[in-house]
């Protein structure tokens, strides 16, 4: 709380763990949605080779179901700290659910994409998808009529262009460093929090269960988001 309160760069990661109040399903927990779809299957390029309609059925219910979560008091709370530290605050996401966005974030780098977006398979243009209850997947470009696939990031991918290396930088220059709700089994992603931290910054991780980061972290919050926040930014002001 001290670190935080003096801190003027703060980077965060936030991985599925901070939705999962919401309502949001993980990947890896006992309940992930790896645990009942393959991701061979529904989140590599070559499963939307081999059945596009399948994976976009797939992305078009997990779009529908976050459109109807809420951001809860953890998302709300980093929009809350990006507002006192200002502009040396990043947030960098692994989620593709849009909820920080939704609950106020603005200085924000997406690493593995938005439900909410499709992207031309012909002149790469993203865009967004119609409102859930009218939308029949695939979509279809706006621009050239091209088919559109889910904009997010699938295995084997590569991310962004220019997002990995606004995390990197936040997380090499960061003060305290804020890994909340990951696994932290993904890569690069699971490298910012040891980055941050070869750079001299002051670790923290909020996770009910231990992660391969946990080793690296200076202070553990072994909580909920929502708990581990409330805690962090209680008497901050
Ligand atoms: P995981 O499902 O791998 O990990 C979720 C983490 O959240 C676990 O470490 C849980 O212990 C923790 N957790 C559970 N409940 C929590 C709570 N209430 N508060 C805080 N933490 C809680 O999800 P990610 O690490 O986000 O990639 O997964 C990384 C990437 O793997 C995802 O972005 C996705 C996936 O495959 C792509 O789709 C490209």
């Amino acid at each position: 709380q001290e670190r935080l309160a003096g801190a003027r760069r703060v980077a965060v990661l936030t991985g599925a763990g901070i939705s999962k109040p919401s309502g949001i399903p993980t990947f890896r927990d006992a309940a992930g949605l790896w645990k009942d779809f393959d991701l061979e299957e529904y989140a590599t390029p070559g499963a939307y080779a081999r059945n596009p309609q399948k994976v976009w059925e797939w992305y078009a219910w997990r779009y529908q179901n976050v459109m109807q979560a809420q951001p809860n008091r953890a998302h709300a709370l980093l929009a809350a700290l990006e507002k006192r530290v200002g502009e040396g605050f990043l947030l960098v996401t692994q989620n593709v659910d849009g909820l920080h966005r939704r609950a106020g974030s603005s200085q924000l780098v997406e690493l593995h994409g938005n439900l909410a977006r499709g992207r031309c398979e012909g002149c790469g243009q993203r865009f967004s998808l119609p409102d859930p209850a009218e939308f029949v997947p695939p979509p279809y470009c706006p621009g050239c009529g091209g088919r559109g696939r889910p904009d997010v990031v699938w295995f084997g991918e590569m991310l962004p262009l220019g997002a990995f290396e606004q995390a990197e930088q936040a997380f090499v220059q960061a003060e305290v460093a804020l890994v909340i709700g990951t696994s932290a089994e993904v890569e690069p992603a699971a490298s910012l929090g040891r980055l941050a931290r070869l750079s001299g910054a002051y670790l923290i991780e909020i996770n009910p269960d231990p992660t391969p980061l946990s080793s690296w972290a200076d202070c553990i919050l072994r909580m909920g988001a929502v708990e581990g926040m409330e805690a962090l930014m209680a008497g901050l002001n």
